[in-house]
């Protein structure tokens, strides 16, 4: 049995077959908000259980639980606010009890939302608590403050998707469930990455496969920040590591569409509730999770986990690996007795680096396969 989902079922909010039709149908006649790619996606992930046990967007007393909390009402564990922001112009044209329509830019129907509660937040709490900062240098930070001043909360029912460019990497949990359990996977560690892997983030996976039958590869698809390595080239370079360095039988990777809020801990804790519901029992959190800047201390991350030993996912934390040139492989401090100056960190700003340069990362930072594939772009990089 892999494990239960967060809140004890997953939720679908996938509207099908005739009631979609309705619901296409009102659509039309609704006030509509108009969103752009991280409200359509995370409108995704609460219709396809990926957000379980939220139905919908926040009403305001979920939103100050988890703030205040980190929990939701019921007590479970939550982090990160998942909200739906309009502007005053907007709320004007409707009110509690009313139907709304959630409108992509690009035109497509996304959802159909029964709002239960409209109301005002205060952006600089919540950027504080959220992020521990309100400086606007930190992406998540300046996402809060470009938000409009009213958040919009209500269950929704899904009907479209913005295009999905990777739909041949994409499992929903209903799908990675049965996979697991058709694998004969008892235990699964799940992976989060937004980059591609150095041999730092293979030697995470491997040696937390000693503990775990199988390994969830699960990259971040969505918009990120400058620098960061572009969509295509994660999953090219994944697909290379697999084929060349994994047994067949150990891993699996399938992509999670969502927008990256670099909250460091409370993002931790938020990916590990979001692969428990893919089926994880397990979750690696290794340096710097989720992190950006110098905002979080390399292992607050793990020790946020302290305070949630009811997740129901088994958090596996890791020092950082690096490689050493005398130990003649990737160790950690805790197995490595030498030097600081024998030692080769696995710093994705020097990776960047080299690579911008057409220099070839060496073979003890990055496989030479995956370097070949990085190789093939002008620019692998986030602009
Ligand atoms: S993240 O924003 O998704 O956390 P990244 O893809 O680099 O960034 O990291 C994926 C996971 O690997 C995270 O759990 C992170 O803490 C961990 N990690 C990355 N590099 C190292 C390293 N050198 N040593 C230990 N853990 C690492």
């Amino acid at each position: 049995m892999v494990s239960r989902p967060h809140g004890g079922h997953l939720i679908n909010r996938v509207a099908t077959g005739r009631k979609r039709e309705l619901l296409r149908e009102e659509f039309k006649e609704l006030p509509k908000l108009v969103v752009g790619d991280l409200i359509a996606v995370d409108a995704e992930n609460i219709a396809h259980g990926i957000f379980s046990p939220l139905e919908g967007f926040m009403i305001r007393e979920e939103f100050e639980f988890v703030l205040d909390d980190m929990r939701l009402p019921s007590d479970l564990p939550w982090t990160i606010p998942i909200v739906l922001d309009a502007s005053e112009e907007e709320v004007k044209q409707f009110k509690p009890g009313d139907d709304i329509g959630i409108l992509h830019t690009s035109g497509t129907p996304i959802a159909v939302v029964h709002v239960e509660e409209v109301y005002r937040y205060d952006k600089k709490e919540y950027a504080a608590k959220v992020f521990k900062t309100v400086d606007l240098a930190h992406p998540g930070v300046a996402k809060v403050f470009s938000l409009k001043e009213f958040l919009v909360g209500g269950p929704i029912d899904l009907i479209g998707e913005i295009p999905n460019p990777y739909e041949r990497y994409t499992l929903r949990p209903i799908e990675t469930r049965v996979l697991f359990e058709e694998k004969g996977w008892k235990t699964v560690v799940g992976f989060q990455t937004r980059n591609a892997p150095h041999l730092g983030h293979e030697f995470l996976q491997k040696t937390a496969l000693a503990f775990v039958d199988g390994v969830f590869i699960n990259p971040v698809i969505g918009k990120k920040k400058p620098g960061d390595f572009k969509d295509e080239v994660i999953l090219a370079a994944y697909d290379t590591l697999i084929e060349h360095y994994y047994r067949k039988d150990t891993a699996v990777m399938s992509i999670w569409r969502f927008e990256m809020r670099y909250a460091g801990p409370r993002e931790a804790i938020f990916h590990a509730i979001v692969r428990k519901n893919f089926g994880c029992t397990h979750f690696i959190v290794g340096r710097d999770h989720a992190g950006v800047g110098n905002y979080y201390k390399p292992y607050e991350a793990q020790e946020i986990f302290k305070e949630f030993p009811d997740l129901g996912v088994v958090p596996l934390f890791f020092r950082e690996f690096f490689y050493c040139h005398r130990c003649g492989g990737v160790v950690h401090e805790k197995t490595c007795p030498h030097s600081e100056s024998d030692r080769v960190r696995f710093s994705g700003t020097k990776i960047r680096n080299m690579i911008l340069k057409g220099e070839r990362p060496p073979p003890y930072f990055m496989r030479p396969e995956v370097v070949d594939v990085i190789m093939r772009w002008d620019n692998p990089f986030v602009e």
